[in-house]
Order: C-alpha cells, then structure tokens, then sequence
C-alpha cells in the first residue's frame, strides 16, 4: 500500500500506547504507518519500542531548551521532516503551546484515561474513584486549545469496582486505550472522520446499543 497515513507518535514514558499503535500499523493492510518516535524524555521506554520495531526515533529533551516555543520549533522541524501528516500524543505529557496546537489543529489527537470532559489533567483515576463514579473509562480526541480539550473521536467505558486502588483502575482502562487508539487511527486514515461544528463525525459506522450497567447485582 503507497498510500498510507504518515503519523508521528510523541511519548513521554512507558509507551504502551504507542505498542499498541506499532502493532496496528504492522498488520497487513493498515491504513497508516509510523514514520517517526518522538520522546521528551531521555531514557523513556517509548524509545527503546520504536529501536525494536525499526522505526525513526529521538529524544528533545524539553530540559534543554530555554521555553516551550524553542523546545516545540524543534519538535515541528522533526514532524515536517518526516512529513507526518498526523501526530498522536501516547502518553505524552508536555503541555503544548497554542500556537503548535494551531498550526496542528485537526492534525494532533491525544489519549487521555477518562470519560473527558470529566477527570482533564493528572491524577485522574485517584480523583474519578474520588467522586464515586461506577463507570470509568478512556478517550481520544483532536487536540484543541485547553488541556485535554478538543473533538471526541472514540471512547471505551470501564466499570470501577468497589475495591478498586488507582493501578487496579488504571489497568482496566489502559486496556480499552489500547483498542480506541488503533481504531481511531484506523478511522482517521481511512478519511472517515470529519469535523464539523467542534464535534466528530465518522462515516459508515454500526450503530451499537450495547450499554454497560454499574454495579450488577448478583
Ligand atoms: C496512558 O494512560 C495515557 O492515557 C495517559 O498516560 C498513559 C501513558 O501510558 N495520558 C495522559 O494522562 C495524558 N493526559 P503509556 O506510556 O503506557 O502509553
């Protein structure tokens, strides 16, 4: 296939997402490939997935750099020089400037490990079993000006069980983060997904009706 979706991944740590993005791309027929791995974070783990897998990678050490715009106009030159045509956030946790996110603007999703708009920013899980919710779960977005802000594009729920700690919840949500974020690139490099008014639309997909009830009771 010659006409496949380049992507860049940006990631700060472990990188699971970003595995599970590499693992899409090599089934035969994916409409998209990785052409570049990005870390801010020297010695990052995300690194050592995309040297296994054979794919372009660097480190820009966001301490190196003076203020957010230099460190991000070295980000930019990276992404142009790979021609990424869409840049995903795998666990990347950098703030970004407004500026790079215009100059992006329908070209960068993000994953975030909640039901946004419930639960932006960090330590989310501690503060959703906080609030009590019985449904938990994971999103990916455009990425729009604002933290964890922009057009829904998929979302997994997961319930929270009553004895639930923060890496419990985490796991299970980390889980369906790994579906929604190949299946959203899917759809993107399809062409499918379009927006309009500030929200997503997808082209031809199955209405679902399943729900998820929680708690059930024996
Ligand atoms: C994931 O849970 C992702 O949703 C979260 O960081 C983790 C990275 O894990 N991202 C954010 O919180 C961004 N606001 P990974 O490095 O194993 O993919």
């Amino acid at each position: 296939m010659t006409d496949r979706l380049k992507v860049a991944v940006l990631v700060s740590g472990h990188g699971s997402n970003l595995q599970a993005l590499i693992d899409a791309c090599q089934k035969p027929g994916f409409p998209a490939q990785i052409v570049r791995v990005i870390s801010n974070v020297k010695g990052a783990f995300g690194i050592q997935r995309a040297l296994k897998a054979g794919i372009p990678h660097s480190v820009i050490d966001h301490l190196k750099f003076e203020n957010r715009t230099d460190f991000e106009a070295q980000i930019n030159d990276e992404l142009e020089s790979c021609s990424a045509e869409l840049v995903c956030l795998a666990g990347f946790m950098r703030l970004l400037t407004g500026s790079f996110v215009k100059k992006w603007r329908g070209r960068l999703v993000n994953i975030h490990p909640s039901l946004l708009p419930a639960f932006k920013g960090l330590d989310t899980h501690a503060r959703a079993l906080a609030a009590g919710v019985k449904i938990a779960g994971c999103t990916i977005h455009y990425v729009s000006q604002g933290m964890d802000a922009g057009p829904i594009i998929a979302q997994a729920a997961v319930p929270v069980m009553p004895n639930d700690s923060e890496d419990i919840l985490a796991a299970r949500i980390l889980q369906q983060e790994h579906i929604i974020f190949p299946l959203a690139l899917k759809m993107i490099a399809e062409r499918r997904v379009k927006i309009e008014d500030g929200r997503v639309h997808i082209d031809g997909i199955t209405p679902n009706n399943s729900v998820i009830i929680s708690p059930v009771l024996n």
